[in-house]
């Protein structure tokens, strides 16, 4: 073996690679187990001719480590000119989700309230029949009491079925002047059909105050539709009946869709029934305790739902328990 020329071979084999795996190759070729120099340095016998290989050895491990730096630079240098970002082009857009139509209308309602410097108040969907009817004045025989109608989970604890009863919670667990909402689901054994579904959302409010007038009532119900349907309504009240007021009025709403000349949703009438309202019954200041003589008050409750209906021009209930994404990103 000839060392000069073993060198001169190797180190422009080296030199030549051009790429990282050719240069492997080369150093496997030139300075691997198997090659003519460690065959050579395997067999050495005397020191000159060991010190000659070893120093071919070093010299040749050299030049592999420098054309190895030598491509690596080359291809960061690639990378960088070639793989380029372009830090000014806008980033991927996560796709963001919002919330559920009656989650907003609740908020919605909630914070024409607050402005008015009432409180929010939590009620309970599970509740008795002691606050769900009897301290709310209904009947022993109301058809709601019946099972029929509402969803019971023994004798007389159910699912409410409004809620009403979070006026009573409220005033027994303080003193008036009272100013709430409380916004939540209410549960009724109703076969589902376009305007009906067994679990729905009502507001429900309550103003206990001395001197509180139907005045009072009717402009705060004209302020809440105003805000919710816009500016130019006007409301009518119709007189009703519910167990816990007296006087009872049923709020119309003039049709936003029409302005009142009469269109299919208010069926030609100009109006839309919306809620139920009146002043509180002398029975429930008794049952909590208040004397009527002070207190005077009025209720109202209305069904989210029906404000999304009314406001969106939905067609059916169901569109917002379907969860078809196509229709909630609409709102
Ligand atoms: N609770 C009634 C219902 O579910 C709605 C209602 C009517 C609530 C009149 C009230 C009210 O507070 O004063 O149909």
């Amino acid at each position: 073996m000839d060392p000069q020329a073993l060198e001169t071979e190797a180190r422009s084999a080296i030199a030549a690679a051009p790429t990282l795996d050719e240069l492997d190759d080369a150093r496997v070729r030139y300075l691997g187990r198997k090659s003519e120099l460690k065959q050579a340095l395997r067999e050495v016998r005397d020191a000159e001719t060991g010190s000659v290989l070893n120093g071919l050895r070093e010299r040749l491990e050299e030049s592999v480590a420098e054309r190895q730096a030598e491509l690596e630079r080359a291809e960061l240098d690639r990378k960088l000119t070639e793989e380029v970002v372009d830090i000014t082009l806008p980033g991927e857009a996560r796709p963001r989700g919002h919330l559920h139509l009656i989650t907003r209308i609740r908020r919605e309602v909630e914070d024409i309230f607050l402005g008015l410097g009432y409180q929010v108040v939590d009620g309970r969907e599970v509740e008795t029949t002691r606050y769900n009817f009897d301290a709310l004045n209904f009947p022993a025989d109301h058809p709601a009491r019946s099972p029929l109608q509402s969803v019971f989970l023994n004798g007389d604890v159910l699912f409410r079925t409004e809620t009403s009863p979070s006026q009573i919670r409220v005033m027994e667990s303080q003193p008036p002047p009272i100013y709430m909402v409380s916004l939540g689901r209410v549960y009724r054994r109703d076969t589902p059909d376009a305007t009906h579904t067994p679990i729905f959302h009502q507001i429900e409010g309550l103003a206990i105050d001395r001197g509180i007038t139907m005045a009072d009532l009717k402009g705060t119900l004209l302020h809440m539709m105003r805000a919710l349907f816009g500016e130019e309504r006007e409301m009518r009240f119709r007189t009703h009946d519910f167990p816990f007021t007296e006087p009872s009025l049923e709020p119309d709403v003039s049709c936003f869709l029409c302005e009142g000349k009469g269109c299919p949703v208010c069926r030609y009438s100009g109006w839309i029934e919306i809620a139920g309202s009146g002043m509180v019954d002398p029975t429930l200041f008794e049952f909590v305790g208040l004397d009527p003589q002070e207190w005077t008050g009025f209720a109202f409750g209305m069904g989210l739902e029906r404000v999304a209906m009314l406001r969106h021009g939905l067609p059916a209930l169901g569109l917002l328990w379907e969860n078809d994404l196509r229709v909630l990103r609409q709102f």
